[in-house]
């Protein structure tokens, strides 16, 4: 692909991406709202808009094998731990922003399982075998994850355990 063509696929892969995840959350609101056929909606248009982002990821090469994909979910999920959060968090600290630090740790102390996670996935998954345990339970209010067993309280945020998500 010529520059200027891969920066604005580049470019169009970040809005669809965004776009996705906006949608996403105005449909739990819309159903918070009780409007679940336009929850429905907000839904189905965040897919048109994973689509979209799926044909541009490929344009770009984003999209590997999984040993692949796991590789770059650890390298990833290790920059947001290394790099990207601690400066951040220095930057909400010095402007006083306590929302900002409070979502920064949240993200943050998730993001190490992640990479854990990851890593423990790519072992298997190199020798063609897929993980054993089933369930994936993540805290609604800090993202914490945790695999098979759910602690009685999130012991990041202080969440109840059993409101964890199942996936
Ligand atoms: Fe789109
Ligand atoms: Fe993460
Ligand atoms: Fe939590």
């Amino acid at each position: 692909m010529k520059e200027m063509t891969k920066k604005s696929i580049g470019e169009a892969f970040a809005g669809e991406s965004m776009a996705h995840m906006k949608y996403l959350i105005f449909a739990d609101v819309a159903d918070k709202d009780g409007l679940p056929n336009i929850a429905k909606l907000f839904r189905a248009i965040a897919y048109a808009e994973k689509v979209h982002a799926t044909n541009h990821a490929k344009l770009l090469g984003y999209i590997g094998s999984t040993v692949e994909n796991l590789q770059g979910g650890i390298d990833g999920e290790n920059f947001e731990v290394d790099e990207m959060y601690p400066a951040y968090d220095a930057i909400a600290k010095l402007q006083g922003e306590k929302g900002a630090e409070r979502a920064i740790h949240f993200a943050v102390e998730a993001e190490k399982g992640h990479a854990k996670f990851y890593a423990e996935a790519k072992k298997l998954a190199e020798k063609k075998e897929d993980m054993q345990s089933g369930d994936v339970y993540v805290c609604p209010v800090c993202g914490y994850t945790v695999i098979d067993d759910v602690p009685e309280k999130c012991p990041v945020c202080s969440y109840k355990g059993e409101q964890f998500t199942k996936f």
